[in-house]
């Protein structure tokens, strides 16, 4: 299979749209993805066609909405090598790290330790906070390298008979850098703790296979990855999941309920309580299936085409500084201009029709890290083109102009 990228982009109804007058480029991806039409219209016509809710009606729309949805989480556990009741619907990757916070937290105890690292999102650090105010767990990172990558000789030395869970990105969201989760996963695991990939990143660029990776918790949202928002996943292996206790109560997570007692059901239904995000689980199905429909090694030796064109032409500009350089990183370029705000830079940018995102990304650690309070950040997806990456390049060269 080869890559076409101008018919990939027919796929994208909003991309043909102009911002501030001129072709949108929309670099923004990292943040959230647009939607192809595959999953524009499962969602829609689930609506106009099909639609009730799930595991709880006898009629024909229950039926149809409940298989619909059912499908969605076979086609999430093909798409990660996963066995069906490995995979529960969340309502994003935020939500997914949040439930293992909790309810693996509530069998920690003061002085059990958990490892993260400086580079992570506020989503796998903060519901760890909770569990460091709450219940006196104590919070070690794993520092990050100036050039981006994780400082992997660290990790011997922070690993303890005390660590419980080792929680990281798969791909930073600010740096890009794709860890190496292999190496940290089996030292993890040889220290007897669990591990938790944060793939929200990772996932949309590359094959994940959890079984290969011998994780414990894989967590990723819909949105990043072509699909709706209001929807994620958390994987965990069948025997990580019985063990971990439920997150919310509510309908179509018990067994049974009584005035005096209550019993779950087994996952992934134990974590779904409530009415499930149905619509999107249902558009998250059918991006992964669209995306099943192309060759994902072409669609990443693209996106490390237009870093690697935007970096080489920006190579001479001493006005620049990228944060993240890790060999082997992904198509996210965050920078800052030399005397300028990168609120500044996203703004001005704008005018050229170039959506970044600017400030700190929700890493306000990994900021520290690096000395600064905010960065831009272009983020490339399998729609960008070489003309985008170029246009892009030119909307920076005439912003760093205006504050020259
Ligand atoms: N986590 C998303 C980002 O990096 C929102 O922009």
């Amino acid at each position: 299979m080869t890559f076409d990228v101008e018919q990939v982009r027919r796929e994208f109804p909003i991309l043909t749209r102009q911002v501030n007058g001129r072709p949108l480029v929309y670099l923004d991806s990292a943040a959230s993805a647009q939607k192809p039409r595959a999953v524009i219209s499962a969602m829609s016509r689930a609506m106009e066609g099909s639609y009730s809710n799930v595991h709880r009606g006898l009629h024909t729309l229950a039926n149809e909405t409940t298989d619909a949805y059912e499908a969605a989480r076979k086609s999430v556990a093909t798409f990660i090598n996963a066995e069906l009741g490995e995979v529960v619907f969340t309502k994003g990757g935020t939500e997914a790290i949040n439930l293992v916070a909790s309810s693996l937290g509530a069998t920690l105890k003061a002085g059990d330790e958990i490892l993260l690292t400086e580079m992570e999102h506020h989503a796998n650090i903060v519901p760890w906070h909770f569990l460091r105010e709450r219940q006196g767990v104590v919070l070690k990172f794993i520092p990050v390298l100036d050039d981006g990558r994780l400082d992997i000789e660290a990790l011997p030395g922070l690993l303890t008979d005390k660590t419980r869970v080792v929680a990281l990105t798969h791909m930073s969201n600010v740096l890009g850098t794709i860890n190496p989760v292999a190496e940290v996963i089996a030292q993890a695991h040889a220290a007897g703790a669990k591990v938790l990939l944060d793939g929200c990143q990772a996932i949309v660029h590359q094959a994940v296979d959890v079984k290969a990776l011998d994780v414990d918790f894989y967590v990723f949202s819909g949105h990043k990855l072509y699909g709706p928002t209001g929807i994620g996943i958390l994987y965990g292996k069948a025997a990580e999941l019985a063990a971990l206790r439920p997150y919310q109560g509510g309908g179509e997570m018990i067994g049974e309920v009584s005035l005096e007692k209550v019993s779950y059901a087994e996952p992934p239904h134990r974590f779904e309580a409530g009415t499930p995000p149905i619509l999107e689980a249902i558009g998250l199905g059918a991006a992964i299936e669209w995306l099943n429909g192309l060759d994902r090694d072409a669609v990443a030796a693209h996106e490390a085409r237009l870093y690697a064109r935007v970096r080489e032409r920006l190579n001479g500009a001493n006005w620049l500084r990228v944060i993240g350089e890790a060999p082997g990183k992904g198509a996210i370029l965050s920078f800052t201009v030399d005397g300028a705000h990168a609120h500044d830079v996203a703004q001005i940018l704008d005018r050229y029709g170039v959506a970044v995102r600017a400030g700190t990304h929700c890493a306000e650690p990994l900021m520290k890290h690096f000395g600064i309070t905010s960065s831009a950040r272009a983020s490339f997806a399998l729609y960008n083109t070489e003309g985008e990456a170029d246009a892009f390049v030119d909307a920076l060269n005439r912003t760093q102009a205006f504050f020259a």
